[in-house]
């Protein structure tokens, strides 16, 4: 079975970088917030352009952090969008804030400025935007520029979007802070469960750095409440230190492959996304069809995975309830009803990326 992702080969492709980095580790004696943790942070922050990174245990305890490092609190409004895999929902929830979900375009399929002017004029106390399969959102400019204006603060989740650039300029700078994950299947992806916050701005990255760690001021000395044990470890840091430098030419070969899926994908049932430059890093590559599950079945018996990025929008998840019935966002539910993700993985050799188009083209509806 031709699957999404493929780790093992990633690690096979990086088996050198890999053990050097374990070994470094292991003979250092020091597992937890230590010198490789110190270096990969500067690292990071330099690729992006950024003043500041903190890394923390996982992209959404990145995204609780930086939340509550810009003043979100119990029981305020936050806008997100709701097709991004509730992982910002999950941590409203977390700190007992309350979502206002924003609709995306159904082209981009990320959020719109209109959408953010909707929120802040309604009253949310922090806007989350997501950059979606690797997409910088179009709008993010101009998107934190009003939230500037408006003296709202912007958080960018980039858990799909290292070093998606627009101008040059990476996303993860535009607003206040950003959040990212490691997560072994991203395109920065650690051997285990990883994430950081980054920022420009001093005091929310010494706030984030208390946060992450009991809230210590000094050692046993606890001075800000809320916070929680979050923290990348040593060989994580080290492992991701040895991936850092090949991932602008992984996120080059996933366009190239990207790339050829949106010209040669030729099925009348199927849209195909627009794959443009350096503002798309092609962590997913999601299709569009109305017969989106015999898509599916079909591919599935010629041997090839797909997966749907995400089936439900976070208003509809069970854990809500009624709480939310009356959203209806347009867009979205059209989206969890049409999307579908094909392979797309560095390591895909030029003949699984042709076998994969084949597939698709031949789908007899
Ligand atoms: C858009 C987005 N945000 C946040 C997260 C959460 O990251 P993690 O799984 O590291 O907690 C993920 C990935 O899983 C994601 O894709």
């Amino acid at each position: 079975m031709l699957q999404i992702n493929n780790l093992l080969a990633r690690t096979t492709r990086y088996q050198t970088q890999i053990q050097t980095a374990v070994d470094r580790v292991i003979k250092s004696g020091w597992f937890v917030l230590g010198p490789e943790v110190k270096r990969f942070e500067q690292t990071f922050a330099t690729f992006l352009g950024a003043n500041h990174c903190i890394s923390v245990g996982n992209g959404t305890d990145a995204i609780e952090l930086a939340l509550k490092a810009l003043g979100v609190q119990t029981g305020d409004k936050v806008a997100t969008v709701a097709n991004a895999g509730m992982y910002t929902t999950t941590t409203l929830l977390a700190i007992g804030a309350t979502p206002y979900f924003m609709d995306v375009d159904l082209e981009t399929r990320v959020v719109t400025l209109e959408e953010v002017i909707k929120a802040i004029d309604l009253g949310v106390k922090a806007v989350v935007v997501t950059h979606l399969y690797g997409l910088a959102i179009p709008q993010i400019s101009e998107i934190a520029k009003i939230c500037a204006n408006r003296n709202i603060p912007l958080l960018e989740d980039c858990a799909q979007a290292h070093l998606a650039k627009i101008n040059e300029k990476c996303v993860g700078t535009f607003g206040n802070a950003a959040s990212f994950s490691f997560y072994p299947t991203k395109n920065l992806g650690a051997l285990g469960d990883g994430g950081a916050v980054v920022t420009n701005d001093l005091a929310i990255s010494k706030r984030v750095e208390l946060l992450r760690q009991y809230g210590w001021t000094a050692k046993y000395q606890v001075e800000i409440p809320n916070a929680k044990n979050s923290r990348l470890d040593e060989m994580q840091a080290a492992v991701l230190s040895g991936f850092l430098p090949f991932l602008e030419q992984d996120n080059d070969r996933r366009r190239q492959i990207t790339t050829r899926y949106s010209s040669l994908i030729n099925h009348p049932n199927v849209i195909t996304p627009p794959v443009k430059e350096k503002d798309y890093v092609a962590h997913l590559y999601v299709i569009r069809s109305a017969q989106r599950n015999q898509l599916r079945e079909h591919l599935r018996q010629l041997n090839i995975a797909s997966d749907i990025h995400y089936p439900i929008p976070d208003y509809r998840q069970p854990v809500f309830g009624e709480q939310f019935a009356h959203v209806h966002l347009q867009a979205t539910e059209q989206l969890a009803n049409e999307i579908l993700t094909l392979p797309c993985y560095p390591e895909m050799s030029d003949q699984q990326v042709e076998q994969v188009i084949s597939a698709v083209n031949s789908w007899c509806v």
